[in-house]
């Protein structure tokens, strides 16, 4: 990337700012009119999620069911943000990622984005594509979010543990708040049928069944032996020791300040929440929550 990377490292933590009531970095709205523009195909699939939900686990399921048998080079030779480009990224040095998309020769083609609902280049929803919402509870989301931001300088200064809760509660976070996110996905899909909406911990519970209900959404009936091939693929300690998945390539990432892949749990909050923490945020959560169909589970 440079010369000096330490010195390029800490210069291209970017600033949050305010974008039509969403807290982004230019990282992400640098090239806005093209995203917008963007011209999706009615099999693309949008893999849509809220930073550090299972985006990869997820975009890794659906590349092995959609290619996994046809290409299998493509797992052990391409990683997977060239195989699911991320949309909206504008990063130095990389790709853009609307022109990924663009370019991709599958067919679907496995695109994924953090924008939220509102943001979604409108031909997604003009063209009926398929979208794979995942969602993740608050609690483990904003930890795992938190050593992100420590090991990747294409986000800004995460500043220490308690702040970063805070500016969490607050939604100024990049791709806004949370509640936000989550919920307006939620909404969509009452009135968007090709939105299927899933949740970390159920993978982690039962990733078989959550590939099952995948599959009746994707129209798509795997073999026994391309199940044989996701059961062993999708385990964390795999995906963990895999190159092509676990980021350690992608130059703003160091993932030996903290692994991309780190510890793939749910409860792992209780290990950073202080008790007046947590009472502070299920206070806040409550407030905004409201909807009670919506419910996450925080409990392994
Ligand atoms: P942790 O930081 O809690 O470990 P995203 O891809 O959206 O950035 O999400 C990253 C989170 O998903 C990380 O959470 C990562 O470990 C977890 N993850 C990725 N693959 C996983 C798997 N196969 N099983 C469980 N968790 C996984």
């Amino acid at each position: 990337m440079s010369d000096n990377p330490q010195k390029t490292n800490s210069s291209l933590r970017p600033e949050l700012f305010d974008f039509h009531g969403i807290s982004m970095t230019h990282y992400f709205t640098d090239n806005w009119e093209k995203i917008q523009n963007f011209q999706a195909r009615p099999d693309d699939i949008l893999i849509a999620t809220y930073p550090r939900s299972g985006t990869t686990w997820v975009s890794h399921i659906l590349d092995l069911l959609h290619f996994g048998q046809t290409f299998p080079e493509r797992q052990t030779s391409i990683p997977i943000y060239d195989r699911v480009p991320f949309l909206e990224l504008a990063f130095p040095l990389l790709d853009l990622g609307v022109d990924l998309a663009e370019k991709l020769p599958t067919s679907p083609r496995l695109i994924k984005s953090h924008l939220p609902i509102q943001f979604v280049p409108k031909s997604f929803l003009e063209q009926n594509c398929k979208i794979v919402y995942v969602a993740r509870n608050a609690k483990d989301n904003v930890v795992s979010y938190f050593h992100f931001e420590r090991m990747n300088v294409g986000d800004p200064e995460p500043g220490d543990w308690n702040s970063f809760l805070h500016r969490f509660m607050e939604g100024k976070m990049v791709f806004g708040s949370w509640y936000d996110h989550v919920n307006g996905f939620w909404k969509k899909k009452q009135t968007y049928p090709n939105l299927h909406y899933m949740f970390y911990e159920d993978m982690l519970k039962d990733t078989e069944l959550e590939i099952d209900k995948l599959c009746s959404f994707l129209g798509l009936s795997p073999s026994e032996e391309e199940r044989k091939l996701l059961r062993s693929e999708l385990k964390f300690d795999q995906m963990k020791k895999n190159d092509m998945v676990n980021y350690s390539l992608l130059p703003p990432m160091d993932v030996k300040v903290s692994p991309f892949m780190r510890k793939g749990k749910v409860g792992d909050w209780k290990n950073h929440f202080t008790v007046a923490q947590n009472d502070e945020f299920d206070k806040d959560y409550k407030k905004k929550m409201m909807d009670p169909k919506l419910q996450f589970c925080t409990e392994a």
